[in-house]
């Protein structure tokens, strides 16, 4: 069976897909250093899937340790998954966000072109259609005009992969396009455990049901949207992996450049977030409506179309699992890893 580098695999998504890719038989090496996460999480998903993972400590910008990985693993495709992704520390520290997340790139491409190993799969983001594309959108319109720095590094690196894959005819690419992770594993023994304040939306939430934080605010209920938040295309991080598991076997069987959405296709409200988290769940999230974040657009949702005609792949968990799910893990790890 063939090997996966998961470049970041032990944080958030990483992790799911690592046990995806279990499941479905391939084997698993991580490579991390922890920046924003714990080796606890792949000794987690080792317990889920009752496999074992390869596990790597180091800085992918650092090529000589990298090279020592593929030396000792035959590795068939890689999914970069290492980054630095909290949009408003970008606009705080722009060169660290630079340096980290296009150097681990330009190391990874590297690397690979010296292993000649030619199939990578890259974490991007929605943040690449920036604020003028319409919605839904589309993998066929141009990238946008990004609001800060951490969206700037997923659009430049997408046009590294694509000039890289311009050069080399045998280097196959991936672009996946995600939208807006939230909820958990249903075994509620991994999930998302972000450092510090949470600056994304169901982390809070989650934290305020648990008691972690105070109160939830709801950044401007004034948008020309159906009541006045803004909406998302929330996709349940289950899914998310089975995608990429997905873009593995596509990427295995062909040569290709792709882009490709990972999201939903529909959006729903902060609101909407709120009411269906404290309805299944039973809990109130006490909440307060303040002014808008920088930086937010109204409306933000996928064309979902391309992922179910290229890999046969469209999400099957509905919200009220993502917030089930986002409680279960919140509920039995309160302090994420650190038990
Ligand atoms: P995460 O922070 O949980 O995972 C990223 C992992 O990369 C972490 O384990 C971190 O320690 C590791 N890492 C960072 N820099 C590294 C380096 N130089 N060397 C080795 N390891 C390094 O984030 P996530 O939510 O799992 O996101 C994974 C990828 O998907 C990121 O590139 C992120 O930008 C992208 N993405 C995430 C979202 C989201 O909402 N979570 C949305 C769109 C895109
Ligand atoms: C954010 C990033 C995006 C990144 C994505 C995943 C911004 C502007 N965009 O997307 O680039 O790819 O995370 O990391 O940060 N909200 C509240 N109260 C809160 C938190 C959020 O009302 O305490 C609202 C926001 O205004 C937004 C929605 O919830 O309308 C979702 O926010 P968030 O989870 O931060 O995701 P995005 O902003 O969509």
């Amino acid at each position: 069976m063939s090997t996966i580098l998961l470049a970041g695999g032990a944080g958030y998504i990483g992790s799911h897909t690592a046990v995806e890719l279990l499941n479905a038989g391939y084997e698993v090496v991580v490579v991390d250093n922890y920046s924003n996460s714990s080796p606890e999480a792949i000794r987690r998903v080792e317990k889920i899937t009752g496999k074992t993972v390869k596990l790597y400590e180091l800085d992918i910008k650092d090529n000589a340790k990298l090279f020592e990985v593929f030396k000792e693993n035959r590795i068939d495709a890689v999914i970069h998954f290492a980054g630095l992704k909290a949009v408003g520390e970008s606009v705080q520290k722009p060169i660290m966000y630079y340096r980290n997340n296009i150097d681990t790139t330009l190391s990874l491409l590297e690397t690979m072109s010296e292993y000649g190993v030619n199939n990578i799969i890259f974490s991007s983001s929605a943040s690449v259609y920036g604020e003028n594309n319409p919605v839904p959108y589309t993998e066929t319109m141009k990238r946008g005009v990004c609001t800060n720095p951490y969206g700037w590094t997923k659009s430049m690196m997408e046009q590294i992969f694509e000039d890289a894959a311009k050069a080399d005819e045998n280097l196959s690419v991936i672009l996946l396009r995600y939208f807006n992770p939230i909820g958990a594993h249903e075994s509620g023994i991994i999930g998302e455990d972000p450092q510090g304040i949470p600056n994304n939306l169901m982390p809070y939430v989650s934290q305020v049901a648990v008691g972690k934080r105070e109160c939830l605010t709801i950044f401007g209920n004034d948008y020309p949207t159906h009541d006045g938040t803004c909406t998302r295309d929330y996709i349940h991080v289950v899914d998310l992996a089975k995608g990429h598991v997905k873009a593995i076997d596509y990427i295995l069987s062909h040569n290709c450049v792709e882009i490709i959405n990972l999201g939903t296709g529909t959006p729903y409200s902060v609101t909407e977030i709120v009411s269906t988290f404290e309805r299944v769940n039973g809990i109130k999230v006490k909440h307060v409506y303040g002014p808008r974040r920088a930086g937010d657009l109204a409306e933000l949702y996928a064309n979902a179309d391309k992922a179910a005609e290229i890999l046969g792949w469209r999400a099957e968990k509905n919200l009220e699992d993502m917030c089930r799910d986002s409680w279960n893990w919140q509920k039995n790890n309160p302090n994420g890893y650190n038990q």
